[in-house]
Order: structure tokens, then sequence, then C-alpha cells
């Protein structure tokens, strides 16, 4: 009988305990990645399997999914990779004070400075547009509003310098000065519009309808913003610039600057992470754009139809205004309604009849609560701060008495003022089939609405070349494109949005990947300029010339 020393059995429970350690540590690793169904196909005491090929490639592939994981946590854990501070334009709202619009990742947290006459560099005060300080869900790139202070009494200035707490460098920045006349201003115009930006747009025919319904109804001014739209779009915009003139401001409005190298990626793109091409931002820039030109601005998007029952709402608002004159903005009902589009019969704008007649109002019990009570705003833009689309979250202090806020008018169900809402993708909106119309609803006042917009309109195209100019092939392509957008909503970088997927949607970086209707875009050229850049110029080189966005 051979005898087991000490010393052999000390080597074999060694090699026992070491066989054991890779066996369990193969499976730790394994484990949690082997897929369903083959959880049980390694266990310890399969010796044989450890060094087979197979289990090695599995081994690589745990290691790494464990890695990208670890990576993927720890991203989520360090948002500072955003780290860009992004500005365009700012504007001179009172005697003492400049105020602009920027973005930046919701928990940045570097410091603007500008540099103001006289008091040399002074930091700049930050506001939220709301309580929670980021825009929309997990949208991090968010919205901020600086303030600089003024000493009283200094001259307007066209620029402003602008830089962060730790750079040597500085951003030459516009500034439009929209002060009221102290004693009694003149508002060059009574109605204005802000239109959000198009994005991916290509249905230029709504575009018409958008012009013709609001001038119809008195609008004298027109802030577009766009971000990235057919050519077909551009002609219509470039005919109604020559209509119009300075009526009509066309303004660029990009994605923020992105290294070629990143661009679409989730991690690294910060335009991922821009809800809807900053739509809070646009807001805010256009109000403060509009102060002091115009009286009440209606802010909105080319599927709101407003209607007023008198077809003026530029004298319905000042009528109303007369009533409630501490009033900073009117808010009225958003009805969800149908338009049917015949777009393939629209070949050039002579074809165009705008067809209002064929709108039908749904039943309000059809319709999904959170749309069957939102609401849209026409503002006085000298008399608010802080809004969004359906809601305000802050007016300016009123000038008869500092401690109070301007108010907010209520005019709900108000058959003399009102916005249809004539949404091309209303499916998700309604309660189930079958869809109910309101057969209360006045559809004279429409008819009649469209009457004057198709005469008005036909005028303005009479005898020109635009008229009959050919802007097909589109509606094939337009409603892939459309259909690809709304799936956009719901889905970003390949994962349907659910409570598990808290991801940021709608973002121009998310949705661009999703576009395959084969249209190609024309893209507005760079409008933001990174103050928080990081390389720096030698000090020889004339610093004035080279932040200029202009
Ligand atoms: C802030 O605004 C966002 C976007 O409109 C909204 O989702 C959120 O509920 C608001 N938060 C607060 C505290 O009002
Ligand atoms: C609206 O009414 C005002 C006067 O109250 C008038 O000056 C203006 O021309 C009217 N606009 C339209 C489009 O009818
Ligand atoms: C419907 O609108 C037309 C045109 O504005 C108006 O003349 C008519 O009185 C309205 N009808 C009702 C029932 O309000």
């Amino acid at each position: 009988m051979r005898r087991t020393t000490p010393n052999r059995l000390f080597y074999s429970l060694c090699i026992l305990i070491i066989v054991t350690f890779f066996v369990l540590t193969i499976n730790i690793y394994t484990g949690p990645f082997t897929e369903p169904g083959h959880e049980n196909e390694i266990t310890p005491g399969q010796n044989a399997a450890i060094d087979s090929p197979e289990l090695r490639r599995r081994r690589d592939l745990s290691l790494k999914e464990a890695w990208l994981r670890k990576r993927e946590l720890r991203n989520r854990d360090a948002p500072s990779r955003f780290d860009g501070i992004y500005v365009r334009e700012a504007y001179r709202v009172s005697d003492n004070e400049i105020r602009f619009v920027y973005l930046e990742n919701q928990d940045n947290n570097m410091n603007l400075r500008a540099e103001v006459a006289s008091l040399g560099w002074q930091p700049v005060e930050y506001f939220c547009f709301n309580a929670s300080c980021f825009d929309i869900l997990f949208c991090s790139m968010a919205t901020r509003f600086g303030s600089v202070r003024l000493p009283l009494n200094i001259p307007h200035e066209p620029f402003i310098h602008l830089t962060t707490e730790t750079n040597d460098e500085f951003a030459v920045v516009p500034v439009t000065d929209v002060r009221l006349h102290p004693v009694q201003h003149h508002y060059q115009h009574t109605l204005g519009v802000c239109l959000q930006p198009i994005f991916f747009f290509t249905d230029w025919t709504v575009i018409m309808q958008f012009f013709e319904s609001w001038i119809a109804q008195g609008a004298t001014k027109f802030y577009f913003y766009k971000h990235s739209y057919t050519w077909q779009t551009k002609k219509v915009l470039d005919f109604y610039k020559d209509s119009l003139g300075d009526s009509l401001e066309l303004i660029d409005w990009s994605d923020v600057p992105v290294h070629a190298r990143d661009r679409g990626s989730y991690d690294r793109d910060p335009n991922s992470r821009v809800f809807r091409h900053a739509a809070t931002a646009f807001m805010h820039d256009c109000m403060l754009r509009a102060r002091s030109v115009v009286k009440f601005i209606a802010n909105t998007d080319l599927d709101d139809l407003a209607v007023s029952s008198n077809l003026n709402i530029s004298e319905t608002l000042e009528t109303v205004s007369k009533r409630h004159p501490n009033a900073a903005q009117f808010k009225v009902d958003w009805i969800l309604s149908h338009q049917p589009q015949h777009w393939d019969s629209v070949n050039n704008p002579k074809d165009l009849n705008f067809d209002l007649q064929s709108v039908r109002v749904l039943e309000i019990d059809n319709i999904r609560w959170d749309y069957r009570v939102s609401k849209k705003m026409f503002h006085r833009p000298e008399r608010v701060m802080h809004f969004d689309m359906h809601s305000v979250y802050r007016n300016e202090p009123s000038a008869e008495d500092k401690k109070q806020q301007y108010t907010t008018i209520e005019m709900f169900e108000n058959p003399d003022l009102y916005f249809l809402h004539l949404r091309r993708f209303e499916r998700h909106l309604l309660n189930p089939l079958p869809v109910e119309y309101n057969n209360n609803f006045n559809q004279s006042l429409l008819m009649k609405l469209n009457t004057k917009m198709l005469d008005q309109f036909n005028k303005r195209i009479e005898g020109t070349e635009f008229a009959e100019s050919p802007l097909t092939p589109w509606s094939q392509e337009a409603r892939q494109t459309m259909r690809d957008l709304e799936q956009c909503r719901r889905e970003a970088f390949g994962s349907i949005l659910d409570d598990q997927n808290q991801m940021c949607q709608q973002s121009s970086s998310g949705c661009e990947g999703m576009l395959t209707g084969g249209v190609p875009f024309i893209k507005t050229t760079m409008t933001w300029t990174n103050v928080a850049h990081k390389a720096l110029f030698n000090t020889y080189v004339e610093q004035k010339k080279k932040f200029s966005i202009f």
C-alpha cells in the first residue's frame, strides 16, 4: 500500500484548490452572460472543459462584456464628458441687464464670466427655466439663462465678451438692443409668430398654409427658425422671403459643434442629449429677439392653425389686453383635429388649395388626457421670462407693482380665439376607435378663412415663375421621413423607450440615423460657439477675430 506523504497531500490539496478556483472564477465570469438555457453547461468538476476553445471564447466574450458594462456605468457617472458650453447671441433687455440663452450639460459646474465696461470681468448669473433645471426627461443638455448686470447708463455695445472661469480666451458674442422706450413704446408689429426650428423637414405645402393663415388674420412678423430641410422647402422659403421682406426673418439654428469622429454617438455626441434641436432654447431666444419689436407673439409649430372668429387675431388680442392691462400671456384651447392630405396631387405651388373645409375637430372624449388639457399661448415678449410650449414658469415683475409678476389670462372654451392642432400622426393620442368628430364645431368659419387665404395666396404667386415651378418628386419621400421621425419619438439609438430604457429621445443625432427616405437635407451652418473650448492660441494671435461667430 502506498502511503500518501503529508507533502503529497499538501500538493494535491493545493492543486484541487487552484482548479476549483479557476472553475468557479470562470463560472462567475460566464454565469451572468450565458444565454438562457445554457446556464448548466459548465459546472465545477467538469475539468476537461477548462481549456476548451469554446470556453476560452466565452471567457473572452464575457470579460469584454463586463468591461463594456463597467465603462458604461462609469460613463453614466461621469457626465462631464459633455463639457461644452454653447452660446449664440445676447440681448440687452434693460438698462442694467444683458440676457442670453445657452446650453450645457445639466450637471456642468463651470461658471461663465463676462467683461463689463468699467467693471472688468464679472461672474455671469444663471437661471434654469423651471425648478427641475433640466429640459426634458433624459436629455441632459439643458437650457440656461445667463444674466449680466450692467452699471446704469452705459451705452449699448453690439458685442459682449464671454469666457469660463478657467479659460484665458474669450468668445465675442453679438448683443441686440431690445429695450423698450421708457415712456411710450411704439411696437413695429402687433402680431408676430415664433416658429419652432424646422427639422429634417419635407412638407413644403404646410409652410404656405402657415404663412397664409397667419397673414390672413393679421400677423406681420415671422421669426422662422431652421435646422434642416429639403430643396423644395428652400424654394418656398426663398419665395416668401422675397414676398415678405423684413417681415420674415429666417434664422439658422444648427446642431452644437461635434467632432466628426463622435457624430451620432450616444456617449460622445452632445447632440444626442439635446431634446428636439434645443426647442426650449429656441423659444426663449425667439421671445428675447421679439422684445420691443412685436406686441403679441405666438410660439408655435407648423401644424398649429390659429383661428379667431373675426379672422383678425391682432384685433382680438388688442381687445382682450385692454381688459387685462397686466397680462403677460393669453392661454387658449389647442384642439386636436384631422386634416386629410392629398400630397400626391400637389406638384407645384399652384396646385395648393389648403382645403380647410375638410378639417374635422375630434370629439373631446376621444382625445388622450394630456392632449385634451394642453393649451397654447400668445405672449407679450417683454413680460414673460421662463415658459415652455404649454406652461409658464415665471413672468417678469409687473411695472405697477414690482412684487407681483405679470399675469396669465385663461381664455378657455372661447369660440373667439383658439388653435387647431392638425397633427399628422395622432393614432397614439386617441382613445380606442371609432374616432368621433365634434359636429357642433363651426365649419363655416374655416371656409371663410380658406377663401381669404386662397385669394391672398393667388395674388402673391400670380405671374411668378414660382407658381408653376415643379417641386416633385416629394410626397413619397416626405411620407417616409415623417414616419421615421414619428418613430424617433419612441425609439433612440436602437432602443425602444420605456420605463427601463430611459434615454434622450428626439435628438437630431438620434433621429438622423433613422431616416430611410433617402432625402438629401440642406443643413444650416454652425451657429453655436463653445465658450468652454480647450486648445488655446498663443497670445500674439489677435483675440477678437478668432472667436467671432460671424
Ligand atoms: C420642467 O419642465 C419640464 C419640461 O417641460 C417638465 O417635464 C417638468 O415637469 C418641469 N418641472 C417642474 C418642476 O416644473
Ligand atoms: C385687423 O384689425 C386692424 C384694426 O383693428 C386692422 O388695422 C388690420 O388691417 C386688420 N387685419 C386684418 C388682416 O384684417
Ligand atoms: C359660424 O361662423 C360664421 C362665419 O364666421 C358665422 O357667420 C356664424 O354666425 C357662425 N355660426 C354659429 C352657430 O356660431
